[in-house]
């Protein structure tokens, strides 16, 4: 696997690929099994697969944890060298950021909704970072995660209105035994509160149900959902959302299963923040 840590090196690299297919999945590094599975699609349908392990400093806010985000960089380079990837691009926050840039990737309508209510510079730094990776890597095609479903759902809302040459290639969030979605922060929470934090997943699990079942009101499902979470100890709701997956916006009535819906939440679980959703 090749290491490259510069814009410059970076630059050269992919003048030299001319004809194979290029699969990119770009990561913030503390790398789990949700990670490796884009890579392995990547993989699976391009020539050469490359991910970027950059901990993006513009998509936090004041007094989020940029500081204390978990960070192995040996163990990613081993799992990531350990699968066979062809390229991995760590650079430095100084090559990814100049002090006089004026620049940012702003969206003005999705962004604003769901967790751009709770994080309000968040997509602002994502896109605007996903932006530069794809103008030096130049990828056939990106993976990201339906974990972050609306960061997801801005990507593809970027590439189309900007004009990328670049299939997004979407993939499933995965999962511990227990249900609980793979993250990094998931670090945080000791062997009990993970396997509490699997409530997360019941809960919307039991909201799908409920909506195969007939269910149409909106709020009935919510409210079961918040109950069922804070039936466990230590969690605070930020966010809970049912929401048509092309707008954002809440569908308030007439829930249905053939529509295309997203419900999608925020919580705090013993002052973590994890976000999980389901697709309808
Ligand atoms: P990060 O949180 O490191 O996630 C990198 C990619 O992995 C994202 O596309 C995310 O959706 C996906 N991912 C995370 N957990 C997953 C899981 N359990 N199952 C499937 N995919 C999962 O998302 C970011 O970094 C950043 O915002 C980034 C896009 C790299 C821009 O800085």
């Amino acid at each position: 696997m090749i290491i490259i840590q510069t814009v410059r090196e970076l630059l050269k690299w992919r003048s030299l690929m001319t004809t194979q297919s290029i699969g990119f999945t770009p990561t913030m590094g503390a790398l789990h099994d949700g990670h490796l599975s884009l890579i392995q699609q990547s993989q699976k349908q391009c020539d050469i697969s490359c991910v970027s392990i950059f901990l993006n400093p513009l998509q936090f806010g004041k007094n989020e944890d940029l500081d204390l985000y978990p960070q192995n960089i040996n163990e990613d380079i081993k799992k990531i060298e350990q699968i066979g990837v062809d390229m991995a691009f760590i650079p430095t926050t100084e090559e990814i950021y100049n002090k006089e840039d004026s620049f940012i990737v702003t969206e003005n309508i999705l962004s604003t909704r769901l967790e751009g209510k709770s994080r309000p510079d968040f997509f602002n730094g994502v896109l605007t970072v996903v932006a530069k990776l794809f103008n030096l890597v130049q990828p056939h095609s990106a993976y990201f995660g339906m974990k972050d479903a609306q960061q997801l759902i801005l990507i593809q809302k970027m590439v189309q209105n900007m004009k990328y040459p670049i299939t997004i290639i979407p993939c499933e969030t995965i999962r511990e035994k227990n249900g609980l979605a793979m993250s990094s922060r998931n670090q945080y929470l000791n062997p009990t509160q993970r396997n509490n934090a699997k409530v997360v997943y019941s809960a919307l699990m039991y909201a799908k149900e409920l909506i195969i079942d007939g269910e149409k009101d909106s709020q009935k499902i919510k409210d079961s959902i918040k109950k069922t979470i804070l039936s466990v100890p230590g969690f605070k709701i930020d966010y809970i959302s049912i929401a048509d997956t092309n707008t954002l916006l809440e569908i308030e009535s007439d829930i249905n299963s053939n529509k295309q819906t997203l419900i999608s939440l925020a919580v705090f679980f013993n002052g973590v923040r994890l976000i999980d959703n389901i697709w309808i």
